[in-house]
């Protein structure tokens, strides 16, 4: 029997598996700091081209760097996971070459599939619910788009499974006892929860029996990109124009004012949508709203954020924020260039605030999955919650008000999902 191998790509970090017949699970490591787990992150340099003069880019902490020497020259591509299921991304632009959104993707998972040429089968996994999917056949839809793209990786014998299924494998290797557990992976991109008996006697028991011990499955799509975009939302763009006022363009008009059109904050909150503020017709029609602002230096400031590319150092400073209120009651975002002037100090319970429909929305799928399974939050022995989104305190809170802070557990936040995959295969 071949090793079994498992892939988690995620919106923000991907990682790969090997599990042996003795069910024992490895991680492939990543760059010089031998980190577990590889951003999913792609830079493309002008200069760096393949066979056929085609771009070629550089993928995970490489990626950034690169991007950061090069003084913003290139394309940054994050978060690209989040287009799966949306039929209006179908291609983009990158030094004149057409990328598909399968072969952007395929250009980053080839590197994972560099590290197990020879594996044949691989278990990927997939959300409950895509980001952006508001029905199942649009899930169908990003699932036969990842399916092409992992082809075009060379990954072309695939089998799927739920990403908190996977989750739940990785919990019960430590099981001594069967457990009723509630497995709740919080990513980038999407939330996913799965309602499941896990434990020695599951164990290698096989697909069959494996089916039967899984009560249920919900999924919202929503994560950390989410939690970011409100604090761009609430904290950046008022700074860049956000709600300020603009003079009506119809001549008939002239006295009339209007607020500034908010899609393009909703563009610059979201990381998969940032790098397209770039194209000449929305720069236009910023340079076109400035003109007519009450407050042009609060546009001008807006231009320079594009113009001079620093979403990426934007992200950077939001993640960084966000990742200090899991630990304090307060962070200072800051990033000054040139116009753009920010320096603020963000309470947790401001982020606590804003994120609050998000919470609402975490809160809705959980109680939907009890109900669907006819299972009481005290029939549940153990929430094993997962995925760097866990780590928010307002996150877990949630789950300590719903079935009591001894039921917790967690840890492995970035890898549980790609080590359970690997175990799947086993099965
Ligand atoms: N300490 C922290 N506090 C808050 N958020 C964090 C922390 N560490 C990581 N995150 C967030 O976790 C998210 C990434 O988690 P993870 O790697 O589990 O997602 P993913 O698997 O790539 O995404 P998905 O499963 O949605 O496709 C990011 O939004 C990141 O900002
Ligand atoms: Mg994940």
């Amino acid at each position: 029997m071949h090793p079994s191998v498992g892939l988690d790509f995620g919106t923000t970090n991907s990682a790969l598996a090997v599990a042996d017949r003795e069910r024992r699970v490895t991680l492939e490591r990543f760059g010089r700091s031998g980190a577990d787990s590889l951003r999913s992150i792609l830079y493309f340099h002008p200069d760096r081209r393949g066979p056929r003069g085609v771009p070629e880019p550089v993928v995970g902490p490489e990626a950034i760097d690169r991007y950061l020497e090069s003084d913003g020259d290139g394309r940054l591509l994050q978060s690209f996971k989040s287009h799966l299921a949306s039929r209006s991304f179908q291609a983009t632009g990158v030094f004149g070459r057409n990328f598909t959104l399968e072969a952007l993707i395929a250009a980053f998972l080839k590197v994972l599939r560099a590290r197990q040429p020879a594996a044949r089968r691989v278990v990927v996994g997939r959300p409950v619910r895509f980001a952006h999917a508001d029905t199942t056949v649009d899930d169908d839809f990003a699932v036969d788009r990842l399916r092409r793209a992992l082809a075009e990786a060379g990954f072309d014998d695939v089998v799927f499974e739920l990403e908190p299924i996977a989750a739940a494998w990785h919990y019960e290797a430590r099981l001594t006892r069967d457990e009723r557990v509630l497995i709740a992976d919080f990513g980038g991109g999407t939330s996913d929860f799965c309602l499941l008996t896990v434990g020695p006697s599951f164990r290698g028991a096989g697909r069959a029996a494996r089916g039967q011990s899984i009560l249920g499955t919900e999924g919202v799509a929503l994560a950390g990109d989410a939690f970011d975009a409100q604090i761009v939302l609430h904290a950046v763009a008022p700074a860049l124009g956000k709600g300020s006022m603009v003079r009506s363009y119809l001549e008939k008009d002239p006295d009339k004012v209007l607020p500034v059109p908010p899609w393009i904050y909703g563009k610059l909150a979201r990381w998969h949508t940032l790098s397209f503020l770039k194209s000449p017709e929305t720069l236009r029609f910023i340079a076109e709203t400035r003109a007519q602002s009450l407050e042009p230096d609060k546009l001008a400031a807006l231009e320079h954020v594009i113009d001079a590319d620093l979403g990426y150092r934007l992200y950077q400073a939001v993640e960084r924020v966000k990742r200090t209120l899991s630990t304090a009651d307060s962070a200072e975002l800051a990033l000054e260039d040139g116009p753009l002037k920010l320096k603020k100090r963000i309470t947790r319970k401001q982020f606590e605030g804003w994120i609050g429909d998000e919470l609402a929305r975490i809160e809705g799928a959980v109680e939907r999955l009890l109900a669907s399974t006819g299972v009481a939050a005290s029939a549940v022995d153990r929430v094993f919650m997962t995925g760097g989104s866990s780590l928010v305190p307002a996150v877990r809170r949630l789950f300590e008000k719903r079935f009591g802070v001894g039921k917790l557990a967690g840890g492995e936040e970035l890898t549980s999902v790609a080590q359970g995959l690997a175990l799947a295969g086993l099965d």
